[in-house]
């Protein structure tokens, strides 16, 4: 299998239950608190390493006690935390509100803003030791200007998740291997104000749209594939992305293709949904085949939409 780099965010999420938001001004009562670890690099990276990926996280932390949860919790997760970075600011934090299901969020970077060339340039060598990378927005995008030419005069694989959605310009996405965007972020990203079907066409093989509970879509360079979403009852969807993404790259690592890749994402992201907290829902291997050979079935057959 090959190995994984993920260089991205680690947060500590901090979560309240509550029926319905408070107006500006308002006072609620919320139902519940929990905290746990969050940040859409450190998601994305035990996600994969759940599913049986060889992962190693380069990210930047704290040095408080928020900084010690968040790592200690990264290698209970079997992730690699050898190139991590600790800085004299607070780790970054996100405060999550949990409405019927839905989530709204608040991200304080912090020590994120710290995953930037400087730290890059000392921990390069060893990054190089890996074979696919894995990107997503919380961390400074000159992080992601210095590091993907690099990475791609090396042929390496790269993956970007861009959330949250910012421009890319084009010259980067021309390096990206595989971008994935939700339904709403493909447009800030690629600054296009097209239909979807019209931008993926743009974008052969690497511009995979999810579109949650509908699935995902992509173009092979003669089609338009549909790949739908599981059926499930979800409690909370915070991570749902984070869980596609991780089990795609896993996937990918695992040599799949592009088809099996979105499927196997799709799958995750499902079972990501069923349980509260970005990485409590977020299945291991075996509980995929459990759950998709006894109880879970797809809302329907692929489908190809021809243009
Ligand atoms: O994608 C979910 C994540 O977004 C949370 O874990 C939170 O930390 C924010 O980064």
């Amino acid at each position: 299998m090959k190995k994984i780099a993920v260089i991205g965010s680690i947060n500590i999420d901090f979560f309240v239950e509550v029926d319905s938001s408070p107006k500006p001004g308002e006072t609620k009562l919320g139902n519940s608190f929990f905290r746990g670890l969050g940040g859409k690099g450190a998601n994305q990276a035990v996600a994969a390493s759940r599913l049986g990926a060889e992962v190693s996280f380069f990210g930047s932390v704290g040095n408080d006690e928020n900084g010690k949860y968040v790592i200690d919790t990264l290698r209970q997760e079997k992730v690699n935390t050898m190139f991590l970075n600790t800085t004299d600011t607070n780790t970054g934090v996100a405060f999550i509100e949990i409405t019927h299901a839905e989530n709204r969020i608040v991200v304080v970077s912090g020590a994120n803003n710290y995953t930037n060339v400087s730290y890059i340039k000392n921990i390069l060598r060893e990054m190089l030791e890996h074979d696919i990378f894995v990107f997503q927005l919380e961390v400074p995008m000159e992080t992601l200007e210095y590091l993907i030419p690099i990475l791609h005069k090396e042929g390496k694989v790269i993956v970007v998740n861009p959330a949250p959605a910012l421009y890319i310009r084009k010259e980067l996405i021309d390096k990206i291997n595989y971008l994935t965007p939700n339904e709403h972020e493909y447009r800030v990203v690629l600054k296009t104000a097209a239909e979807m079907d019209k931008v993926l066409s743009e974008f052969p093989n690497k511009l995979m749209i999810t579109c949650g509970k509908k699935g995902v879509k992509f173009f092979d360079g003669k089609k338009i594939f549909h790949v739908p979403a599981y059926a499930v009852e979800a409690v909370d969807t915070t991570g749902a992305g984070d869980t596609f993404c991780g089990a795609f790259v896993t996937a990918l690592a695992d040599g799949k293709t592009l088809i099996e890749c979105v499927s196997f994402g799709n799958k995750a992201a499902a079972l990501s949904v069923l349980k509260k907290g970005a990485q409590k829902g977020m299945p291991y291997q075996e509980e995929i085949e459990h759950f998709y050979e006894k109880e879970l079935s797809p809302d329907g057959e692929w489908h190809i939409q021809t243009n």
